[in-house]
């Protein structure tokens, strides 16, 4: 492995499964199956490499609107890839963070996924983001509306960082998307002030180890300073 300068907080636009299943003439299910192996895969790697930080978008606010069978299935293969991976996050001492509005999930689908949150909530290691129904507008609003409650009439960029889902955390360095697309698509917008951003035309079910060492290689030769 070259020497990389390892970012402390990576994000990554999941993209591309739907095509990768389509290219192989498979359902656009197949796709997002592959998607969770390339999904534990990667939280393996990263894991390893010592990571701070990894987020994923796993499942967007607009992602609702895709037809009925179709978020079916995906929250179905989302669900039981966490509940049948947390014992190697255990394993690995990955904490886990769910960012988004968990209340559009089902009451069994939200408990099982708030129970694995908690039994990992005394790792130390990597903290996994994973984004379910997550949308960075919504993600601003709801903070600004706590912020009214709690009674503020002036706020700090502080204020409104401290009441997002990452909260505590560092912003990502580095934004990864795969799938061709180069758009943010309402990814973590607050905390992509600074991040550099990683394009690449592989779909996500073919993102493996390598792909992962060329993104962080084109990280680590840029140079960041931060408007200065
Ligand atoms: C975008 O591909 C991908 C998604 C909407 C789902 C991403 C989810 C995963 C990879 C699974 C993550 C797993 C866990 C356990 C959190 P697309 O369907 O939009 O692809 P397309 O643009 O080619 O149609």
């Amino acid at each position: 492995m070259p020497d990389l300068s390892i970012p402390r907080h990576v994000a990554i636009i999941m993209d591309g499964n739907g095509r990768w299943a389509k290219k192989r003439l498979l359902p656009r299910t197949a796709g997002h199956k592959a998607g969770v192996d390339s999904f534990v895969n990667t939280v393996d790697t990263c894991s390893d490499m010592g990571l701070e930080v990894l987020t994923v978008y796993a499942f967007s606010a607009e992602n609702w609107n895709r037809p009925k069978d179709e978020v079916g299935a995906l929250i179905e293969l989302m669900v039981n890839g966490i509940n049948k991976y947390e014992p190697e996050m255990m394993r690995k001492n990955i904490k886990l963070r769910l960012m988004g509005d968990l209340s559009l999930f089902g009451e069994k689908c939200r408990g099982s996924l708030a129970a694995v949150q908690q039994r990992l909530s005394n790792n130390t290691g990597m903290v996994l983001c994973i984004c379910l129904s997550y949308g960075g507008r919504q993600e601003i609003v709801n903070a600004v509306n706590e912020l009214i409650k709690e009674g503020k009439t002036s706020v700090t960029a502080d204020d409104i960082a401290g009441r997002l889902y990452s909260s505590g955390l560092p912003d990502p360095d580095l934004i990864i998307r795969t799938g061709g697309e180069c758009r943010t698509s309402n990814f973590l917008l607050w905390q992509s002030a600074y991040a550099e951003y990683y394009f690449t035309d592989v779909f996500w079910p073919d993102f493996d180890k390598k792909e992962l060492m060329r993104a962080l290689e084109s990280y680590s030769k840029r140079q960041r300073r931060f408007g200065r």
